[in-house]
Order: structure tokens, then sequence, then C-alpha cells
């Protein structure tokens, strides 16, 4: 049995989630369920980042304690993701006490290793990304090129890491894991940050308290980045449990969006070598979710919940269209007409009228017991190649083409349908073998659904008779053609997807 650990960023807590980090969340909670569907031990974790200026700010601004603050968002986070039938194994807050002890053990570990020094540093500060800028790297007007405000001039007493020295170390780490960071283009970007040079960089504050403290001197706390990212291996029991963290680490996938390539690709792998250990397997950088052109961000007029989606479409049609419309690595644009669109064509017309159609001529038919599939359907030969498609799109990062080929397995099957017409047909031996193989394309549809779409999955196992659940299949066994058993009651029940007319 293989390991399969999943993280996504550990979100600021500046305000409710967005569907931008639902986008992120739905993808790995994806990627998790297809490796338990195929017999991998896994570990997914998610959660919220919770110190630093920003936070600190944000609290202040609505006169609470800064813990007071994200004691109230980090569980809205939490709800956000029950929402959206997320399976987290593990939910990290950069505020508790197991966190705190890691970050120090880590940070210690690098100091005790000889990469932190002290010194005074005076530089351009953005508070939202919670970095200095270097004047190069900033918009004409000396304004962050993120958020497009003036900076703040900063001056204070750090201490710093020797990012400088990890320069040719990552060079020849890339060089000798050329998967390590996908898709490739993203790749090329963490390198070139490397090879146009490492500054070393500061790592603590005395300007705020609201952090984790210098284990070696009280005045300073830890810059946000430098403990957010200790998260990944906090939760795998860094310094706490040797055995548990040699289990996981470093066979790690960090999902991440683009704008923290810098600080995955190039200062925690870093941080990893410096403290002696390896750096992360596999970082998969996805793209943006824009709003009329832009990101989707913390401002009210370009974030939508989601909790809005799922009210209007339902729980499975917006993870189906996030996973198939914005394929991971790539920006996509989200609309109203994109999903309903998305929800017609795949889910109403092609999924949800399989199976009703099916389930109704088996009523009337076969008595409304399902029969057993033609073992030598030409569906059978469809459903391998499918099969095999599917488990390569999911192996290769990309749940779009994964659920894509799954439909054409659908299509093929309503096709199928079409030409023969058993509804028209007198009850009998083929009836019976047209019924029985789409039954059992139903079977496989449901097992391969369950990363996109968990209850969706449920809802058809239960319907064409079958006991247990499809997430406790396993594949490549439960994918063998023939698995439907024949002799079940079959239910015919309201459409799954009713056809939406906006
Ligand atoms: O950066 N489209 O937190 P954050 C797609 N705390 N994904 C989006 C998105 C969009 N429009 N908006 C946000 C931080 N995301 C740090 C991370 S990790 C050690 C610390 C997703 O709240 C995407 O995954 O700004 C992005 O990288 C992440 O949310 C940033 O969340
Ligand atoms: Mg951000």
């Amino acid at each position: 049995m293989s390991r399969y650990f999943i993280t996504t960023p550990i979100y600021y807590v500046k305000d409710a989630p967005h569907v931008g980090h639902a986008y992120s969340t739905v993808n790995a909670d994806a990627l998790a369920r297809w490796h338990r569907l195929v017999g991998d031990d896994v570990f997914f974790l998610t959660g919220t980042d919770e110190h630093g200026q920003k936070v600190a700010r944000a609290a202040e601004e609505q006169g609470m304690a800064p813990l007071e603050w994200t004691d109230q968002l980090s569980p809205r986070f939490a709800e956000a993701w029950a929402g959206l039938d997320i399976a987290n194994d593990d939910f990290i807050r950069t505020t508790e006490p197991r966190h705190r002890v890691a970050v120090q053990q880590f940070l210690s570990r690098i100091n005790d290793n000889g990469y932190i020094y002290k010194d005074t540093y005076r530089g351009l500060y953005c508070v939202p990304c919670e970095r200095y800028y270097a004047a190069d790297e900033l918009l004409p007007g000396g304004f962050c090129p993120d958020h497009r405000i003036p900076l703040e001039e900063l001056e204070e007493e750090n201490y710093f890491f020797k990012l400088s020295e990890f320069q040719q170390p990552l060079i020849d780490w890339y060089a000798a894991h050329p998967g390590a960071v996908v898709p490739e283009p993203k790749r090329n970007e963490a390198l070139s940050f490397i090879k146009g040079g490492l500054h070393d960089i500061s790592i603590t504050r005395t300007s705020i308290d609201w952090g984790v403290r210098v284990p070696w001197d009280d005045a300073h706390v830890f810059y946000v980045w430098y403990d957010a990212l200790i998260n990944y291996v906090t939760a795998i029991g860094y310094g706490q449990d040797q055995e548990r963290f040699d289990e996981w680490w470093p066979s790690v996938h960090h999902l991440i969006g683009k704008e923290i390539i810098r600080f995955h690709c190039v200062w925690w792998p870093a941080m990893c070598m410096a403290a002696g250990i390896d750096p992360p397997a596999h970082v998969q950088v996805h793209g943006w979710l824009l709003l009329g052109g832009d990101k989707m961000s913390n401002s009210s007029v370009n974030r939508i919940s989601p909790a809005e989606l799922t009210e209007e479409y339902g729980v499975d049609p917006v993870r189906y269209h996030l996973l198939r419309d914005v394929p991971l690595g790539s920006d996509g644009e989200f609309s109203a007409e994109g999903i309903s669109a998305r929800y017609n064509a795949d889910l109403a017309n092609n999924l949800g009228n399989l199976l009703s159609r099916v389930t109704t001529v088996v009523g009337s038919k076969c008595d409304g017991v399902g029969p057993a599939p033609d073992p030598d359907s030409r569906l059978a030969g469809v459903a391998a190649d499918v099969l095999a498609e599917t488990t390569a799109a999911w192996d290769a990062g990309a749940p779009h083409l994964a659920l894509e080929s799954t439909w054409r397995l659908i299509h093929e099957t309503n096709a199928e349908l079409e030409t023969a017409e058993p509804w028209k047909a007198e009850p009998g031996p083929a009836v019976d073998a047209v019924l029985g193989s789409a039954l059992e394309v139903l079977r496989l549809v449901a097992v391969l659904v369950v990363p996109a779409m968990p209850s969706t999955a449920r809802e058809i196992w239960r319907r064409i008779g079958l006991s247990g659940a499809p997430a406790d299949q396993r594949l490549p066994a439960a994918g063998v053609w023939g698995g439907y058993p024949g002799g079940l009651a079959v239910e015919k029940g309201a459409p799954l997807f009713p056809r939406r007319k906006d």
C-alpha cells in the first residue's frame, strides 16, 4: 500500500472563504478521494493561517483581540468545507500549541545548523502580501505589484535566514527531481527565481506580537510565512512523533495557487534543507479563478461564497464544475452561464438522463429487477479504456481529463441505448442484455465519480440496487466489466439533475 499526503495552502483568516479557496480545496479533496479509491493510505490536510500583521490589523479594525477574531473565523472555513463535502483528515490552525511547538523546534534546528543570524533591516513592506519588496520588484511609483498599493517603510532588528546559501543546492535538487513542480512552466518560473539570485531573508519581527515567539530571543516573533509553511510538517508529527513523520515525509503533494510559488518552491525547500530534512517531493501549482477578468479575492465586489453557489446548483454540481471546467494549472473565468451550461450538458442531459432512462425501462420491461450485463457488450471495451484513461488522468493531476474520459463512457452508453431502443422492444434476452450492460456502466460510473461527486455516486449506487458504498470499492478490481450481479431491485426516482432553464 502506498501513502498519499496531500495539502492545500492554509488560508488567511481575513474573511470567510470564497470560491477561489474552494477551488483548491475541492481539487485536493477529489485527489484524496481518488487515492482512497485505489487503496492508498491517504492523509489530507487543510487549515487556517492565523498569525501576522494582516490578521492582527483585521482583528483590530473589528475591535477584537487577534485570537478572539481567529477563533470566530477559522470555524467558518471548516463549515464551508463541510458544506462542500470535503473529507479532510485534519484541520490545522497555526494558533494551536502543537504548531507553536513544531515551529520553535524546526527553526531552532535551522539556527543550530548555523543558517540564522541577526542584523538590521530597512525595507519596503507590503502588509497584504506579508513581505518586503526590493525596489526593482515594484510597479512605477513604488506600488506593490500584486496589490497596487503604496508600501510601508519599515526598519527593524531581525533575524535572517541564509537563503543565499541555498541557491546552488536548490538548482542541483531541481535538476535531480525534474517532476517536483508541475506543470512545467511553473517549474521554470521557480527555477528562474532561484537562478536570478537569492538574498537572505528576514524571518522575525519585533514590531508585532501576534506570532510564534523566537525561542532563543523573546523580543521577536517569527515572520508569518516562516511560521505558516511549517504547518505541513506539524500535522505529521514533526519533532513529536518521528516514526509518523518519517512515514509521510517527504513524499507530500502540495497543491497551491500560482501566486505563492516562491514561498513553496524556493523558501520552503531551502528551509527543509537547512533543517536537515528532504524538500517536499511534489508541488502542483494551479491557476486562478477569475471574475470579470480579475482574480477572485476577498474584496466584496469580487467574491462569491461557496454557500451561495451550492444553494443555487447543489453541492455536487459545484464540485463537478470546479473540477471539470478549470484545468489545474490554467486560469478560468467563473460565470453563472458557464456553470449552468456544464450542468445541463453533462449532468442533466448525460448522466441524469442515463440513470433515469435505464431505471424507467427496467421498471417497464423487467418488472423493476435489474438484469445482469452482457459479457460481450461493446461497452465493456469502452469501459476498460475509460478506466485506464481516468486513472492516468488522476495520476497526472488532471481531474478535468479524468471526468472528460468518464463522460465518454456515459455518452457512448446513451448512444447505444438510442440505437437499441429497448423501450420499444418486447421484453426478452436482447432487452435484458442491453439494460444489464447499461446498469453495469452506471455501477462503474458511480465508482469513477466518487472523487468529484460523492453523494451522487452513493445515490446512483442505491438506485440500481447495490448495497454498501461506492467509496468502499477498490480500483482497479471494482473496474472490471461484469461486477453488476443482476437480480437487484432497481428504483426509478426523481431526476437527479433536473434541467435548468437559465
Ligand atoms: O496565501 N483562484 O493564503 P490565502 C484560485 N496563508 N485559487 C485561489 C483564489 C482564486 N481566485 N483565491 C485564493 C495564503 N485561492 C497563505 C498560504 S500556505 C503555507 C500559506 C487559493 O488566504 C489558492 O490556493 O491568500 C491560493 O494559493 C490560496 O487560496 C491563497 O490563500
Ligand atoms: Mg492571497
